[in-house]
């Protein structure tokens, strides 16, 4: 068996495992970092997409990489589309902001890359991953695909590993908040140009689309379905007729269609583990809370988790007492913000079976009062783009 020395063990190695120990690094802070998946599979995973500004400040000001800048496509507003009709909420009109369209998979590489370049110790495709002594001196152990036993003994210990996160089960006493949802997202990836200059979220009686986007030549778009349901046994056809369906409406827009290259069913649900601490471990990302993916903010939120604990944890090493104490309380403050927002933008533009005329009358009103209002749009753009660092 070998064993390892640092000063803070990370548990995953997604963008908030990475992101992390990049930050440590630059305040002189050693970390190793450990991931089941092989970057490879990481790097060809497609997830979400939208990066509001302090994600995008972030990349950038710490030299992860100037390709959001290049590559990715600013976001001046979104389309709200409902009763048939687009209608624009300009983000830069109502609060000078914008949102970045750079997808997580593109984020994971820089990281990646920045790690390489900067001598990082990442070890990807480990298995049998465990944690132990969480509230003494934290060990991570793990075996390597030569079947070698390794263990990485730490002073912190940071769950990192996402939503079926094994470094939680650790955090003694918790308690989960859960909301499930009936439906979930069908996710295609196709073949053809963008159908708007912005994206647009769709409220339709059949239920919910998204059209967002990748490049001039794919896109990516959503639509609600059963949580049940199974990519496979929708065909190309099958999936077009459905949206056109879903976005037809008086002003005759229509989406840009082309062949589908992926198809996938994607979970939906809202979750937060309180406290985010036990001890000596920490969980960040979605090993701490999951939202739906209607906000936007998955990603988002798991930056700006790094970002607190990067500052918490140089002041912890400079010797201040009670810093990590500061963790949990001041990254909850957004987490919850951010489960309202989901929470809001999902069951503002979701169907639900056995609803009313009442209910969807009222989702018309709510949708009508946001758009027809600058204080309503503004409520939306703030925290679409993201609130300002705590
Ligand atoms: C995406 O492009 O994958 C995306 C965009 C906006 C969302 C969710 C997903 O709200």
């Amino acid at each position: 068996m070998t064993v390892t020395r640092t000063q803070v063990g990370i548990v995953g190695g997604g963008p908030a495992g990475l992101m992390l120990s990049h930050l440590l690094r630059r305040a002189g802070i050693d970390s190793v970092v450990v991931e089941a998946r092989e970057r490879s599979v990481i790097e060809s995973t497609n997830r979400a997409g939208i990066l509001e500004r302090d994600s995008v400040r972030m990349l950038v000001d710490t030299g992860v990489s100037d390709r959001v800048l290049t590559d990715g496509h600013e976001h001046r507003g979104i389309n709200l589309r409902f009763d048939g009709v687009n209608h624009l909420v300009n983000f830069q009109d109502l609060i000078g902001a914008s949102t970045w369209l750079y997808p997580q998979t593109d984020v994971f590489i820089d990281l990646a890359n920045a790690h390489d370049r900067d001598g990082g110790d990442v070890r990807f495709g480990v298995q049998d991953t465990d944690v132990a002594d969480v509230t003494g001196q934290p060990r991570i152990t793990y075996t390597d695909a030569e079947g070698t036993a390794h263990e990485i003994r730490c002073d912190i210990l940071v769950g990192a590993d996402g939503s079926r996160s094994i470094t939680r089960a650790h955090v003694e006493g918790h308690t989960p908040y859960f909301k499930e949802y009936p439906f979930a997202w069908f996710g295609i990836m196709c073949e053809a140009p963008p159908s708007a200059d912005e994206l647009i979220y769709a409220h339709s009686e059949r239920g919910f689309v998204l059209a967002s986007q990748r490049t001039e030549t794919v896109q990516r778009m959503y639509f609600q379905c059963d949580p049940h349901e199974k990519a496979e046994n929708w065909s190309d056809d099958q999936i077009w007729a459905e949206m056109r369906a879903r976005i037809a409406g008086q002003d005759g827009f229509e989406l840009k269609e082309g062949p589908i290259f992926e198809k996938t069913v994607l979970p939906f649900r809202s979750f937060v583990c309180e406290p985010m601490r036990h001890g000596n471990l920490l969980l960040a990302g979605d090993a701490a809370h999951t939202v739906p993916p209607t906000g936007a903010k998955g990603l988002n939120l798991a930056l700006a988790d790094v970002r607190v604990l990067a500052e918490v944890l140089e002041r912890h090493f400079g010797g201040e007492d009670g810093a990590l104490d500061e963790y949990g309380p001041r990254a909850l403050r957004r987490v919850w913000k951010a489960q309202h927002f989901s929470y809001w933008m999902t069951s503002m533009l979701h169907s639900v079976d056995g609803a009313t005329d009442f209910d969807v009358k009222r989702q018309l009103g709510e949708l009508s009062m946001v758009v027809g209002s600058e204080r309503g749009s503004s409520y939306l753009a703030e925290a679409y783009t993201g609130w300002p660092e705590d």
